[in-house]
C-alpha cells in the first residue's frame, strides 16, 4: 500500500469506528496530516475527554496517552507504538518520589505532566511547561520539590521567591540544543527572533527572546509580525508551523533535536492500531483517581 492508500484506509476506518486521531506537535508530518487535532501534551488529553468519539488513537508518547486515559477513563485510548516512552518521564519512579518527599516534610511536590501516572498519583499538583510558574506560585508552601525536569525547575526558580528543589531529570532532546547553536543561527538569520521551550538549558534560555510551550509557540506564530523565527525545541513542530504559516520561515535551533520516541509512530502503525484496536492504554483505577486529582488541581488554577 502506498502512503495515499494508507491515509484513505485510516480515514475510512476512523469513520466506521467513530474514532478520533490526536497528534502531538512533535509527530512526523504524515501523522499530523491524518490527525483530527494536533496539540501539546495536556491540550490533547483534555481534547480526548471532550470529543464525542469512544475511541482515541493517541499519537504521542506514553505519559500523554496515560493522561488522556486518566481524564477520559470511559474511552478506549490506543497508542500505535507502546515503546514510545518519554525518557525524562522515566527518570523518576513513584518509590523514588516517596523517598524524596520523606526527606522534605512541609514541602509540596509539583510534578510536570511528563511523568508516569504512578508518579502523578503521589504528587500534590501537576504542571505543564506553560503554567509551571503559576502553579508553583499558587502554593502556600515555601519549599517546592519539582520533578522530574531540572531545567524547567530552574526556569520556574527565576520567577518565584519559593525555594525550588529540583529532581535531577532532563530531556535529552532539549539538552542537545546548545548556546552556540543559538548564536550560530542568529548570525545566519539576524532578523529572526529566538523562541525556546522551557526544557532547554539555562544558558539557552538566557539567549532567547521568548520561552514558550509547544502549544504557545504554535499560537504565537500566528500572531507574530516576525517573518522568521529560530525554534529551540523538537524539530517536528516546524512542519506544523510552516503548514499553517506558509509565508513565514522557521529554522530549528538544532536540526538534530529529534525525539526518537515521538518518531516511532508512523502511518502504518496508526492504521494497524485502528484495525486491530492496539495498543490499549490502561491505568489502574486507584492510581488513575489520585493522578486525576493532581491534574484537576492544576486545571483549577
Ligand atoms: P508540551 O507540553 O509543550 O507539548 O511539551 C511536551 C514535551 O514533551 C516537550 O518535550
Ligand atoms: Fe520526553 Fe523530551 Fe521527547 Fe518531550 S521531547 S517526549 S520531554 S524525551
Amino acid at each position: 500500500m502506498n502512503k495515499e492508500e494508507i491515509k484513505d484506509k485510516i480515514a475510512k476506518l476512523k469513520k466506521e469506528k467513530n474514532a478520533v486521531i490526536l497528534s502531538h506537535n512533535y509527530q512526523i508530518g504524515d501523522v499530523q496530516d491524518v490527525a483530527d487535532y494536533i496539540g501539546d501534551s495536556l491540550g490533547l488529553s483534555q481534547k480526548a475527554a471532550q470529543v464525542d468519539a469512544k475511541i482515541i488513537v493517541f499519537c504521542g508518547v506514553r505519559f500523554m496517552a496515560e493522561t488522556a486515559k486518566i481524564l477520559a477513563p470511559e474511552k478506549t485510548i490506543l497508542i500505535p507504538d507502546v515503546r514510545a516512552g518519554c525518557p525524562m518521564a522515566d527518570m523518576i519512579t513513584a518509590s523514588e518520589l516517596l523517598e524524596w518527599k520523606r526527606n522534605y516534610p512541609g514541602s509540596k511536590v509539583v510534578c510536570y505532566v511528563n511523568t508516569t501516572a504512578e508518579v502523578k498519583a503521589e504528587c500534590d499538583i501537576c504542571c505543564t511547561s506553560s503554567n509551571a510558574v503559576k502553579v508553583v506560585n499558587s502554593l502556600t508552601a515555601d519549599e517546592i520539590l519539582f520533578a522530574p525536569d531540572k531545567n524547567l525547575a530552574a526556569y520556574v526558580a527565576r520567577y518565584t521567591k519559593k525555594k525550588i528543589i529540583p529532581w535531577d531529570g532532563y530531556c535529552y532532546v532539549h539538552r542537545y540544543i546548545k548556546a552556540r547553536d543559538i548564536r550560530e543561527k542568529r548570525n545566519l538569520h539576524p532578523e529572526a527572533e529566538v523562541w525556546v521551550h522551557p526544557e532547554c538549558l539555562p544558558e539557552v534560555i538566557d539567549l532567547a527572546d521568548k520561552v514558550l510551550s509547544t502549544g504557545k509557540m504554535v499560537q504565537e506564530v500566528r500572531k507574530t509580525k516576525k517573518k522568521e523565527v529560530i525554534i529551540g525545541t523538537e524539530t517536528g513542530i516546524v512542519y506544523r508551523m510552516k503548514k499553517e504559516n506558509p509565508t513565514k520561515n522557521f529554522y530549528p535551533a538544532r536540526d538534530t533535536a529529534l525525539c526518537f520516541n515521538m518518531k516511532k509512530i508512523d502511518l502504518r502503525k496508526v492504521l494497524r492500531s485502528l484495525e486491530n484496536m492496539i495498543h490499549k492504554v490502561e491505568v489502574p483505577l486507584e492510581i488513575s483517581q489520585k493522578a486525576r486529582g493532581a491534574i484537576e488541581r492544576m486545571v483549577e488554577i
